[in-house]
């Protein structure tokens, strides 16, 4: 069944690699071959969307991450304003939840205390305010699923490894198309964007796959970082949540101190930790800001600082300037770089993790699904 090991000597790995098959699962019959299908939200999903003018994310953990780079999507692509917020500080702090407000719910598992408590709360002031509320979630029959207006699946199939890999994934694959979907409805994005994005999640298998062929070349990088106590993610963009889920995967199974910039915040801080013993990972797609961000990498060499590069095929960091360069992806687009980049932070922890010897699959003090507070 697909809860077997396999081959694999964890399943963190083994669902590492079950990410080609879960875009494609996540995706069926979900669009055609030009379009997204809205239905696929729930029949009143036309009807709901039409009626929102913003939209809110509450998550916890990886699934936080995920929102964050949604958020970027639908301010950027489709102008729609878009908030994000982790479930145990929305709840608990009075927030302002405006009319028309579209509530999105992000979970693997469906019971996690904290979001649960924050959608039950907006759920209240539902009678007084037109707030639909939607989850994307991993399991159909869960708390999140009940209590939601709408539900979207997502279709990572089990996720055993308490690290999330391919569910993070199917997410954004879901939040691509929510973001599609309503500005298609809302009439915020043309046709023929909805069908270059189309395009776009269509070769995102494929893609998905090359950057796991990668995994030799991320493994022996993992060998520098064997021995470290800290490690500095950047990106920028929609690669600083990717830079937080990428700092959040090393923490959690290696347990190596991993904090993640955004690369213009550097100079306001991080830059004073910058040595030979501090690896700063840095994402680097071929986008409106490499060049900033490439001064931003300059700064780091310039005191010291041991860069890995992850770039595509069009960055062009050449490997000669004293960093290590790996080219992981060949795509640039918006929606489908930060999930093709975040698969080669996936394998970096994994490795290092493994070098370490931790317990993989079960990392000490965390749970699968937090549900209690
Ligand atoms: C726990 C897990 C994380 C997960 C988070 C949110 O902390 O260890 O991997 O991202 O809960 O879980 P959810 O099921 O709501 O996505």
């Amino acid at each position: 069944s697909s809860v077997e090991l396999g081959e694999h000597r964890h399943y963190m790995h083994k669902e590492i690699f079950e990410q080609p098959q879960a875009v494609i699962d996540t995706l069926e019959g979900r669009i055609t071959q030009e379009h997204v299908l809205v239905s696929s939200f729930g029949h009143q999903a036309e009807a709901l969307f039409e009626s929102i003018e913003r939209v809110q994310i509450i998550a916890c953990g990886t699934s936080y991450h995920s929102g964050m780079v949604a958020r970027y999507w639908f301010e950027d692509i489709i102008g729609m304003p878009c908030q994000v917020e982790v479930a145990s500080e929305y709840r608990y702090r009075n927030p302002v939840i405006q009319n028309n407000t579209l509530f999105v719910t992000i979970s693997q598992s469906g019971e996690t205390a904290d979001t649960l408590a924050a959608l039950q709360q907006v759920k209240k002031l539902k009678s007084k305010k037109n707030i639909p509320t939607l989850t994307i979630c991993n399991v159909a029959e869960s708390s999140l699923t009940r209590e939601s207006d709408l539900t979207f699946l997502t279709h990572a199939g089990p996720e055993i490894g308490v690290a999330s890999t391919k569910a993070f994934t199917t997410q954004l694959v879901a939040l691509a198309l929510l973001m599609t979907s309503v500005g298609k409805v809302k009439k915020m994005m043309s046709v023929k964007r909805e069908t270059i994005i189309v395009k776009g999640l269509q070769k995102l298998p494929g893609l998905v796959k090359n950057a796991l062929a990668h995994e030799d070349t991320i493994k022996e990088i993992a060998q520098s970082f064997a021995d470290k106590q800290n490690a500095l993610f950047l990106g920028r963009g929609t690669m600083y949540p990717i830079a937080m889920e990428g700092a959040l995967k090393l923490k959690e199974i290696s347990y190596i101190h991993a904090e993640a910039y955004p690369a213009g915040e550097l100079k306001h801080g991080p830059l004073a930790l910058i040595d030979e013993n501090i690896p700063v990972i840095a994402i680097a797609p071929h986008d409106d800001l490499l060049e900033k961000l490439k001064s931003n990498l300059q700064e780091v060499k310039a005191r010291g600082g041991q860069m890995i590069v992850f770039e595509d095929e069009m960055s062009n960091i050449s490997s000669e300037s004293g960093f290590r360069v790996v080219k992981t992806t060949t795509n640039v687009g918006r929606i489908t770089a930060p999930i093709t980049f975040n698969i080669a932070l996936q394998l970096l922890s994994y490795h290092v993790a493994l070098i370490k010897g931790t317990d993989v699959d079960q990392p000490r003090n965390l749970a699968k699904s937090v549900t209690v507070e």
